[in-house]
């Protein structure tokens, strides 16, 4: 291997959107294309049973908006902490969620963006890599999650959602995204998971052969 350290790379969308099965999908391909190549699979929330109990507790989407974005940016900086390490080991480590669902979450919640982007300059929160994020339109999403369950979680109102993906779509078209998210890459979400998972890997290639070649990392 080329380089010491690994990569950090990021699934980001709207509830539904089909982040965890293409995450597991990369990851696969990753290890096919250097079986040598360690991949660590993560998500966010990471540990914070705070935040787990409030998610459970309190189905009103949209209240205690600063308090949540406090809880999730703090163990963001745990976790950032820990990601930050095993990339230094040379591990690769692919993410559900980060900090751009705060900024998109808690936005929607009512939060204001620039406090959220102030909350997290109080850790030293590393920046991904790269960021996919899956795009599909919140009804797509909906029938999705109706399929894996028919309980309604905290967020997952149409309401909420379509708000929430204005959001996101506003937070990718600002100047300083990629200072803010590292380099992210729009993925039309609404094929086949084969399809998505073709571009997904077309996309990423350029990346990886970067990588490969010592440029980046
Ligand atoms: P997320 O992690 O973004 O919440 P999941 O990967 O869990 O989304 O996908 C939500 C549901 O939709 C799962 O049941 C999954 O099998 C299904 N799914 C994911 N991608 C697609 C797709 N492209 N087309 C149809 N169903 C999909
Ligand atoms: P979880 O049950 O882990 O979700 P998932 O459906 O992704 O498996 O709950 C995570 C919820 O928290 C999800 O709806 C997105 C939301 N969230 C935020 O509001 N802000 C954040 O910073 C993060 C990481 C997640």
């Amino acid at each position: 291997m080329t380089n010491k350290k690994g990569m950090f790379i990021v699934f980001e969308g709207i509830d539904g959107s089909g982040k965890e099965t293409q995450m597991f999908e990369l990851a696969k391909y990753i290890r096919g294309r250097n079986k040598y190549q360690d991949v660590i699979i993560t998500h966010e929330p990471w540990k914070s049973e705070e935040i787990k109990r409030k998610l459970e507790e309190d189905k009103d989407a949209y209240s205690d908006g600063l308090k949540m974005a406090e809880l999730y940016v703090a163990d963001r900086a745990n976790h950032s902490a820990e990601i930050r390490s095993r990339i230094n080991q040379g591990y690769f480590v692919i993410c559900d969620r980060y900090k751009m669902s705060t900024c998109a979450y808690q936005w929607t919640q009512g939060v204001g963006l620039d406090s959220l982007l102030k909350l997290h300059d109080h850790y030293p929160i590393r920046r991904p890599d790269l960021t996919f994020f899956i795009d599909v339109s919140p009804e797509t999403a909906q029938f999705r999650r109706t399929a894996r369950s028919t309980e309604t979680e905290k967020f997952e109102q149409l309401k909420f959602q379509r708000e929430l993906a204005d959001n996101y779509h506003s937070l990718i078209n600002r100047a300083d995204c990629s200072e803010l998210f590292g380099k992210v890459i729009t993925i039309n979400g609404a094929a086949d998971i084969k399809s998505i998972s073709s571009v997904i890997k077309e996309k990423f290639n350029p990346f990886y052969d970067e990588w490969f070649s010592g440029k980046l990392g």
